[in-house]
């Protein structure tokens, strides 16, 4: 063990606690206090705006909590990380995912040598790529033109590019068909494929490490679906297969040319990936510069984090907020709620970012943690989720803190009426903050007429903490904005929490039994080690399966 104090016998911990014990006060007391708040609690990066002053905090909460990051020394690890130096202990890694949206002439060594000539190098050869694939000069292996472009990859090798292209589906090329597999269902490739002509579909592989049972399984499978459509040609793999990976030799004995491989590193971890590589479908989709664009917005968010003032500093900020509720509220979740459909795989996104990232148990020395950790992290499209579960965030027992997230304008391409329903939507962003943060007194529900007994009913308690998070338009430099935000708040959490955030042991044990299991299923092989129920629901699957 080492000697520095562990993080919750830290005077600044103890310090919270006791600020915790006699905070009291209602957020309808804390803006009636000092109606400055929502200025002076609104941090701009880029074009983000970002408010915080419906959080249960003062100035006294901030600089306690500043204080925990300075004893933390969050801003130390920052600067290794950003330095290339092996932050992700259990791996031995460099975590350098910001080199991926460095510009040219930055210098990052890791080991001595400058990454960045290498993310430009494929960043060039990506972009020659996917102009040829959109300007038709790329060609199937019967000459005829790419239309679709179907992504395989699970986890950080799908989420980021799926969601990115949801994101952005207004700057896409309509022409292409864009799609996306990553489950080893087979009923997911099937969907995906059953409407496309094999002459006219590219298939993007992504893996970082190309051992990925769902991918490198779903990838064989539509190798065949190709190969079988074109004839039984096994040549035409090399026009309508690439592959994205950090292992050049898997990919090879795959049976991809590596000159059709783009590559990325292993200081790039999965769920910080979709800026690498991994997000070629996207540039296919969106075209060199707009990728470049959304570079762009990631760089802004970076230079804010490692440059800004602490108490100005939003991903900090945002960070040390969900300290504060985790860790002195017990606070177990938090909801991401984006008023944009546009935004409908954003939580599913972060969800991978934040879980798999903070989801620790274990310190950085191993050494068993003594607080909370990640909270798990949930939400949809904010309008849907108001005619769904939002009662329970208004009326239930739990603290829930959220994210508002909207657009003070919609996309370019809508227009009349459709252009004009942006104002609704965003009226109900702003409605339920308000609505969450100051709810609705008894007396007010009384002077409106209501019946005794309903009285209580109809009473919003409030002070439920959101943060809104209001950016001009979703473009791809607002996009990467908000990605490289939630990065470095994830980023500051693990450092506060003292835990590795770049590993992800956690999902190593069930991959291990699903392959065990497996032969069970198939050949009805006797699987030593099976617990009773398992092996009892896998003698069921048996006789149930036709
Ligand atoms: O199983 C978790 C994980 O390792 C993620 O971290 C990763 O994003 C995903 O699997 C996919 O891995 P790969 O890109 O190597 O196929």
């Amino acid at each position: 063990m080492s000697d520095t104090p562990q993080l919750t016998r830290r005077p600044e911990w103890t310090a919270l606690e006791d600020h915790r014990a006699q905070f009291q006060q209602h957020l309808r007391e804390l803006f009636a206090e000092d109606p400055s708040r929502a200025e002076r609690y609104t941090v701009r990066v880029g074009d983000l705006r970002i408010d915080y002053s419906k959080h249960l905090i003062t100035d006294e909460t901030l600089a306690l909590l500043q204080e925990l990051a300075t004893a933390t020394d969050v801003s130390g690890l920052r600067d290794a990380m950003f330095r290339g130096e092996r932050i992700n202990v259990t791996e031995n890694r460099a975590v350098l995912h910001t080199a991926l949206r460095a510009p040219r002439d930055a210098v990052i060594e890791v080991d001595g040598e400058n990454v960045v000539p290498k993310v430009h190098e494929v960043l060039d050869r990506m972009a020659g790529f996917a102009d040829r694939v959109r300007s038709g000069e790329w060609t199937g292996h019967t000459g005829r033109r790419i239309r679709n472009v179907v992504n395989i990859g699970i986890g950080g090798s799908d989420l980021g590019p799926a969601m990115a292209y949801e994101a952005l589906r207004a700057y896409t090329d309509r022409e292409l068909t864009v799609r996306f597999v990553s489950n080893v269902d087979g009923a997911d490739l099937h969907e995906a494929t059953r409407d496309l002509d094999p002459a006219e579909t590219l298939f993007i592989v992504a893996s970082k490490t190309f051992t990925t049972i769902e991918t490198i399984t779903n990838a064989t499978s539509a190798r065949d679906w190709l190969v079988a459509g074109l004839g039984g040609d096994d040549k035409a793999v090399a026009r309508h297969f690439v592959a994205l990976s950090t292992n050049a030799e898997k990919v090879a004995a795959f049976g991809i040319d590596t000159a059709n491989m783009f590559e990325f590193w292993d200081w790039v971890g999965g769920r910080y990936s979709y800026d690498s590589a991994i997000g070629l479908s996207l540039m296919i989709a969106i075209g060199p510069d707009r990728f470049r664009e959304m570079l762009d917005g990631f760089r802004i968010v970076d230079d804010h984090f490692r440059n800004a003032p602490a108490e100005a500093n939003a991903p900090l900020l945002l960070g040390l907020l969900g300290v504060w509720y985790g860790n002195f509220f017990d606070a177990q979740t938090h909801a991401v709620l984006p008023y944009s459909h546009y935004l409908s795989k954003f939580t599913a996104y972060l969800q991978q970012l934040d879980m798999e990232s903070n989801g620790k148990s274990v310190q950085r020395d191993g050494e068993p943690v003594e607080w909370q950790t990640g909270p798990v992290v949930w939400g949809t499209p904010g309008t849907n989720g108001q005619h769904a579960y939002y009662q329970l965030l208004h009326q239930g027992t739990k603290l829930i803190p959220a994210d508002l997230i909207g657009f003070a304008n919609p996309v370019a391409e809508l227009s009349g009426e459709l252009k004009a329903q942006h104002d609704l939507l965003m009226a109900n962003l702003f409605a339920q903050g308000q609505a969450l943060a100051f709810g609705k007194t008894a007396d007010e529900v009384r002077a409106e007429g209501v019946p005794e007994e309903q009285v209580p009913h109809r009473t919003f308690h409030g002070n439920h903490p959101t943060t809104t998070i209001l950016a001009t338009e979703l473009t791809p430099s607002v996009l990467g904005q908000l990605i490289a935000l939630y990065e470095h708040k994830v980023f500051v959490q693990g450092a506060i929490w003292n835990i590795d955030s770049f590993d992800q042991w956690g999902v190593e044990l069930g991959k291990v039994l699903a392959k065990r299991v497996e032969p069970a299923l198939t050949e009805g092989a006797d699987v030593p080690g099976l617990d009773p129920s398992t092996a009892a629901l896998v003698a069921a699957y048996r006789t149930l399966r036709k």
